[in-house]
């Protein structure tokens, strides 16, 4: 891995070795690499990039992958701590790719053994996989944040129906309580249709004695959901209000709707390397890698 490419890469880099690799780019955008020491009998991970230009990183781990097999090494970790069209986790009209699942098996089927991956979208689509891949949770990542930094009493919101069983176990460990809102998206246009408390007197009650507010959401891209969810929220509750994310695709015009809509404070973890991602999960992904090689 290239450890100046993405802050998660240093922080592997200062608990691992680095195999020494010069990369390039021809002329005509074709990637280019050659290991400088080679892998034989060796365990390795590869540090593989979902946002941006996600694209181009499955090209290239797909010849890392492949190439550091047919060099002789033992177990290949593909590490992917964003994972790349997990939102097409299924068909949702007849004739579209089940992208997900196949990006997946392009990966196990080019060598690596196994993937890592943090808060993916559904881990429906990777069933089959069984232990050949591993989904981590953030919670602890995120409760250690709300306990440590948060002061007064909060609640936590989770934006659809989808996100309701990750908020339920953060709030539970993080010793708060929480609500969720139902979404309707168009599948047509993506725009979101409808948004709304699931109980709404719950809401009332937790804004009455909540200082500070919680949307936890696994991904921010146009900020549509989060956004709406924080307006909605905000009708009923005053306090201040922090928007945190696993991981921030940030499109343009996404911080711009969190903020027009009052939000406080926008939070990230470091899956995608952004100005808001203050919360590491290398942590996370260092002892699951220790794990898999058995120490
Ligand atoms: C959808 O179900 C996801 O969990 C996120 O809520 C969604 O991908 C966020 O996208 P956007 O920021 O474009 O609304």
């Amino acid at each position: 891995m290239d450890p100046d490419y993405h802050k998660l890469a240093s922080n592997l880099a200062n608990e691992f070795e680095i195999l020494q690799t010069s990369f390039k780019t021809f002329p005509d955008g074709e990637f280019y690499f050659r290991l400088e020491e080679l892998p034989k009998n060796e365990d390795v991970g590869v540090l593989i990039s979902g946002y941006p230009d996600q694209n181009d990183a499955i090209v290239k781990a797909t010849l890392l992958g492949r190439t550091i097999r047919d060099l002789g090494a033992n177990t290949i970790i593909g590490i992917v701590p964003y994972f790349p069209y997990a939102r097409q986790d299924k068909r949702f009209h007849s004739g579209e790719p089940l992208s997900a699942k196949i990006v997946a098996k392009n990966l196990l089927e080019s060598g690596f053994n196994r993937i890592i991956t943090v808060d993916v979208h559904s881990e429906a689509p990777f069933e089959e996989f069984g232990e050949r891949f591993t989904n981590l949770k953030s919670l602890n990542v995120w409760a250690k944040y709300i306990k440590n930094e948060i002061e007064g009493k909060c609640f936590l919101i989770a934006p659809d129906e989808g996100r309701a069983e990750f908020v339920n176990q953060l709030a539970e460990k993080a010793g708060c309580d929480y609500i969720t809102l139902t979404k309707k998206r168009s599948l047509e246009t993506g725009e979101i249709e409808e948004i709304a408390p699931k109980n709404e007197d719950k809401l009332q009650a937790l804004s009455k004695k909540c200082e500070v507010a919680i949307l936890s959401d696994d991904i921010i891209s146009t900020g549509g959901t989060a956004s709406e969810a924080i307006e909605k929220v905000k009708k009923t509750f005053n306090g201040k209000v922090i928007a945190a994310f696993t991981h921030g695709v940030f499109r343009p015009g996404s911080v711009c709707n969190l903020l027009k809509v009052g939000t406080d404070k926008i939070l990230a973890t470091d899956t995608i390397d952004t100005s808001y991602s203050r919360l590491s999960v290398s942590p996370l992904i260092v002892s699951e890698i220790r794990e898999v090689l058995g120490g």
